[in-house]
């Protein structure tokens, strides 16, 4: 049985990283061209797996050769993968990535079979998200299902933990529903309208969100400084691990199925978070989405560095 259900996206990734981002009218050759695995719900699931969770996902693929194998692939990574639907007549998700030579991305997105996750299917699964302990979601699938699947998941006291990730302006109904929330910057900004530079702004959007939308815990991802965690109206600063950047795609899925596969083994919210830190820093240093996703491992092994300073 799943203790973790990821309802979200899967994408197939075509990658190509070039010296520097192609300006409007020009046209560039890339140093190198990969087909990955992605998706943010794909890439949280598949790293709260690889990271040693117990997961299922709800999600849609296309009816092409792509979905297909990249179901197989989510299987061998040990996700249960019952819960994915094939849409007839649809693609798969699909994204277009830039990767430049200081790691940064640039990416477009053409929704496919993921536009198909409708509230039926939610309620179709429903067993599946009340056996859960937590539901983890992101902003690729249709909005009214979140609603759907988070009104499922509260009635259960399964947990409800969002990643609002693509920045969207999201409705009340949806985030009244929500335990857990982990914006970065911009996606925090989004939410409040607070704009978030400064630790002093990470900290009165937090108040926003606990006030406005009662969300218990906040975590806002700020890149390298670290992670902003407010909690019972305290705030704090936690650093995370210096990498040398390689492809920044899939840092933040990654530490949000780091982060909570640690906290369903019962780890304390801090050392949770350093988990999801440790786990994003290592997807950091590979290119790709799940290519570059470590092991539980890899990660505890960039963890343990800290432990011996
Ligand atoms: O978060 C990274 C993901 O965003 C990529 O894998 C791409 O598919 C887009 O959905
Ligand atoms: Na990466």
């Amino acid at each position: 049985m799943a203790t973790l259900t990821v309802l979200g996206s899967i994408n197939v990734d075509h990658v190509m990283q070039v010296a520097a981002f192609p300006r409007p009218g020009q046209t560039i050759e890339a140093q190198h061209y990969q087909v990955i695995g992605g998706g943010k719900g794909a890439n949280q699931a598949v790293a709260a797996a690889r990271l040693g969770g117990q997961v299922a996902m709800i999600g849609c693929i296309g009816d092409d050769p792509i979905g297909a194998q990249l179901t197989r692939e989510f299987a061998a990574n040990g996700l249960d993968v019952s819960a994915i639907t094939t849409v007839p007549g649809e693609a798969t998700g699909l994204a277009m990535i830039y990767v430049d030579d200081k790691g940064e991305n640039s990416i477009g997105i053409w929704p496919g079979a993921n536009g198909c996750l409708s509230p039926q299917l939610a309620l179709a699964h429903r067993e599946l998200i009340e056996q859960s302990q937590l539901l983890l979601m992101q902003l690729e699938t249709p909005i009214d299902t979140l609603i759907e699947a988070a009104a499922i998941a509260k009635g259960a006291n399964t947990r409800v933990v969002l990643n609002p990730a693509p920045a969207k302006a999201l409705p009340e109904a949806l985030l009244h529903h929500v335990d857990i929330i982990t914006p970065n910057e911009t996606e925090a900004e989004q939410l409040t309208g607070i704009a978030v530079n400064t630790l002093t702004d990470a900290d009165h959007a937090a108040q926003a969100l606990h006030q406005r939308f009662g969300i218990d815990l906040v975590l806002i991802t700020m890149g390298k400084r670290g992670v902003w965690l407010s909690q019972g109206g305290q705030g704090q600063l936690l650093a995370g691990f210096e990498v040398k950047a390689v492809d920044t795609t899939a840092a933040g899925d990654t530490f949000n199925g780091g982060f909570v596969t640690a906290l369903l083994e019962g780890q304390s919210i801090i050392d949770a978070v350093a988990f999801g830190q440790a786990a994003a820093a290592m997807s950091v240093t590979r290119v790709g989405a799940q290519s570059s996703i470590p092991t539980r491992d890899e990660a505890q092994a960039l963890i343990n560095t800290r432990s011996s300073l």
